[in-house]
């Protein structure tokens, strides 16, 4: 028994806010953003928006283009940092807004990885035969957890949403996945804050040491993807697609170069969004599944780094 994604689904909110919007908020310009990150746009939720009410348009587009229905999803997982509310998890009140009553359903927290490591979950469930079909979504507001006086973080991040449907198949998709961790590099890039007393202690915005950041994912991504090609006896060039985590080209870049994968294999999404954190992979998957770029039988490599630090890959046949 196996599992493969049966269908991709995405959503970004409607308001964009381009480099040049942000000229007019913090001392930055749209030359700077471009060279140094390739972000040109990103989207922002509205107030009333949550992670939830993101995720329910991705996964209902998700759900649309696998031909399932809620009742046949029997699993969900969220892989998510900025949750609709400390508890219940943002997986729980998905379920409720897709009207599903009773199936596992749970957050992950692995930041920019989180995509990754709940569609590693999600393949445990569905190929050990324990569900059918599985709803996995990454979705964020990262627009509520930034300082808008911070030129160093607040051009970076956006909000969005992807999902899959994963289900139960005799052929094989996923092939294989590798997660990884490493708490001792915390402090480079987290929130801080938490909720103690009826108050938010410490600081409650992201916190980022760029460079550092910016080292150890072309490092570890590079690992990882060496990892995925080494497990499955394929070699680089054998990778139809790269699909990373979309928070920085020149990040994309490198890690593409070091493997010498060319960049017309190499899935890039991040002028368009900015870097949504666990939603960033889904996003760039859906765009390039709907585009008609990823074919029946090509191999597909994820691949992503995030606070934590965690980073991971997910190798598939499409
Ligand atoms: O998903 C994982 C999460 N995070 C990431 O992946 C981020 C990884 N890191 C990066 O993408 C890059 O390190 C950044 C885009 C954050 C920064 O690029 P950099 O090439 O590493 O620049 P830097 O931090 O070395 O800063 C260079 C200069 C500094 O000025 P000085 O000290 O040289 O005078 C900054 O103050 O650029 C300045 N700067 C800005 N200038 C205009 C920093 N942010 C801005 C800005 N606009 N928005």
């Amino acid at each position: 028994m196996y599992s493969r994604i049966i269908g991709t689904g995405s959503y970004l909110p409607e308001k964009i806010l381009t480099n040049h919007d942000l000229e007019n908020m913090v001392d930055t310009s749209d030359e700077w953003i471009r060279t140094r990150t390739g972000i040109v746009e990103r989207h922002i939720a509205r107030d009333d928006q949550t992670a939830s009410d993101l995720a329910l348009h991705a996964s209902k587009n998700a759900m649309e283009a696998a031909g399932v229905t809620s009742k046949d999803i029997d699993l969900i997982i969220v892989a998510t940092t900025t949750p609709d509310m400390v508890f219940p998890s943002t997986a729980c009140i998905l379920q409720d807004k897709l009207g599903i009553e009773n199936c596992p359903a749970f957050d992950v927290q692995a930041v920019c990885s989180g995509f990754v490591y709940a569609l590693a979950t999600a393949d445990m469930f569905v190929s050990s035969g324990k569900c059918r079909n599985a709803l996995v979504v990454g979705s964020e507001i990262y627009s509520k957890i930034i300082d808008w006086s911070d030129r160093s973080t607040c051009v970076l991040f956006g909000d969005g949403a992807g999902a899959v449907v994963l289900s139960q198949s005799e052929q094989p998709g996923i092939l294989s996945s590798h997660l990884h961790a490493s708490g001792n590099y915390s402090k480079v890039l987290s929130v801080p804050g938490s909720i103690s007393g009826g108050k938010v202690q410490g600081n409650p915005y992201i916190n980022m040491e760029g460079n550092t950041v910016f080292k150890f994912a072309v490092k570890v991504l590079e690992e990882v993807v060496e990892e995925a090609i080494a497990k499955n006896n394929i070699q680089a060039s054998d990778i139809d697609w790269l699909i990373p985590h979309q928070a920085n080209i020149r990040i994309i870049r490198s890690t593409a170069k070091k493997l010498g994968i060319p960049m017309d294999k190499v899935v890039v999404a991040v002028d368009k969004h900015g870097n949504t954190s666990a939603a960033s992979i889904p996003l760039a998957l859906d765009l390039a599944v709907r585009d008609g770029r990823i074919h029946p039988g090509q191999l597909v490599l994820l691949e992503g780094v995030g606070g934590g630090f965690t980073w991971g890959a997910v190798l598939l046949r499409w």
